[in-house]
């Protein structure tokens, strides 16, 4: 697989600092418990478009305005997404942790315009011939059989003993592999490897054992195509290469996991946590969905979203911001900007105007947000209808949430509740 760093001098451009004093480190605990604390900070501090350093001091944009957000998202002219345009290449090094999300891939993600088009024009294709009915009916077997894992002990951690697990089995399930079994045990690890790794794991070892797998993968679908996210990819009309199929399939899979697994768990948590829905627990699937829904507006499973890059000179939120540099989409930050929420009040029912899916070219490709929804809702009423009376195991302020300044999910999510059955599916 091509190297996913920019190695030459001509692909590190010279770095421009666009840093004025103020600039505020993304990072620190009053980021990581509050982070709409920080943003509200910001927006006063700053306006809607505020100057940021991420790790190591590496200088960006952070842009928290909604309408900014959807400027930036709609113009692709202006803000595009190839990360090689980066004028702070020269300041990065090597070993930086953020470059798994920010160096260039030959991905759909990093390409633009035509080239985007045609690839995303894959994916969606391949995305839309998912059977919703039918990945609903596994999605709830794959629910039932996680559950059946922690039901007879009466107490389990929902992050990592469901809301995770889950996610990652429905993104191998619909790329067309079995969702049991020691080879899919094996990619599910790798997978979750390489988006979080524990301390002494190696995330690039990983991947390169994902990309291997993926290969193999394609293989066994040219040989025999079934009725799966690759087989579709292989059989699109736009003739997509090997090596394209497989840097956008490790795409598909790592875009739809960890935002999905967040989306599960933040929704637990919310259900767990706030009486207004605490009553309807048992029977409400409207009260399932109003949280899924009020989720993406408050505690939205990709919170910041980096990013675009600057095409040339130009002026955004009163600031002036130089060709290459970096901009973050802040899509917390806008889903709870003021301008669109008169008197502080975020009303999410009924609304899903959020940003929480972005916008414009590179948005979460339809119908990817429809699947999620679709993975995201079985799982929540599979584990209430198996465990009506599930409980937090701690008081609210204790639960921790994950020190990543991109994602917002919990560390863990322990609950209780009376051991039960087995499942009969
Ligand atoms: C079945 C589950 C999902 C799949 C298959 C999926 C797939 C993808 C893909 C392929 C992209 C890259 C699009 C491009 O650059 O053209 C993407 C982007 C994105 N997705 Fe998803 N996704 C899923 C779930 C989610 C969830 C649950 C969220 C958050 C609530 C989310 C938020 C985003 C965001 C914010 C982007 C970045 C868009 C941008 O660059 O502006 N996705 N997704």
């Amino acid at each position: 697989m091509t190297d996913p760093l920019p190695t030459s001098a001509e692909s590190r451009p010279a770095a421009r600092c666009p840093v004025h004093p103020g600039a505020v480190p993304l990072e620190g605990d009053e980021y990581r418990q509050n982070p709409a604390q920080l943003y509200r900070r910001l927006r006063r501090e700053h306006g809607s478009v505020a100057p940021v350093l991420l790790d190591g001091g590496i200088p960006a944009w952070l842009v928290m305005g909604y309408s900014e957000v959807h400027y930036v998202t709609s113009h692709d002219e202006l803000f595009a997404r190839d990360s090689r345009r980066w004028n702070a290449w020269d300041a990065v090094p090597d070993d930086w942790p953020l470059l798994p999300f920010v160096a260039y891939q030959p991905s759909a993600l990093f390409t633009e315009g035509a080239e985007h088009q045609r690839r995303a024009g894959v994916i969606s294709a391949a995305l839309d011939g998912v059977d919703q009915f039918e990945l609903e009916t596994r999605c709830r077997r794959i629910a039932d059989v996680l559950i059946d894992r922690f039901a007879g002990r009466g107490a389990a951690d929902l992050t990592a003993d469901f809301a995770h697990p889950l996610a990652l089995r429905a993104a191998v399930m619909m790329a067309g592999m079995p969702v049991a079994g020691e080879d899919t045990e094996a990619l599910v690890d790798d997978l979750r490897m390489v988006g979080d790794a524990a301390e002494g794991e190696d995330p690039v070892a990983a991947y390169g054992r994902v990309g291997a797998r993926i290969q193999q993968l394609l293989k066994e679908k040219r040989a025999q195509p079934g009725a799966d996210v690759t087989s579709r990819m292989l059989a699109h009309p736009a003739g997509l290469s090997d090596e394209e199929i497989v840097n956008d399939l490790i795409g598909v899979v790592a875009a739809s996991q960890q935002p999905t697994a967040n989306w599960i768990g933040n929704t637990l948590r919310l259900l767990l946590t706030d009486d207004r829905f605490a009553l309807d627990l048992s029977g409400g699937r409207l009260s399932v969905g109003q949280a899924l829904n009020e989720v993406l507006w408050l505690d939205t499973p990709t919170q910041n979203f980096i990013g675009r890059w600057a095409v040339r000179d130009i002026q955004l939120g009163g600031r002036h911001i130089r060709e290459g540099d970096c901009l973050i989409l802040g899509l917390a930050a806008a889903n709870t900007d003021p301008q669109i929420w008169p008197e502080s009040h975020v009303g999410a029912a009924g609304n899903s105007a959020h940003l929480s899916f972005s916008n414009g070219e590179h948005r979460c490709p339809y119908p990817a947000p429809l699947l999620a929804e679709l993975i995201a809702r079985s799982a929540v009423e599979a584990l209430l209808e198996r465990l009506p009376d599930v409980v937090l195991a701690v008081e609210p302020e204790e639960l921790v949430w994950r020190p990543s300044v991109w994602l917002r999910g919990l560390t863990a999510l322990p609950v209780q509740f009376s051991p039960a059955p087995l499942s009969t599916s």
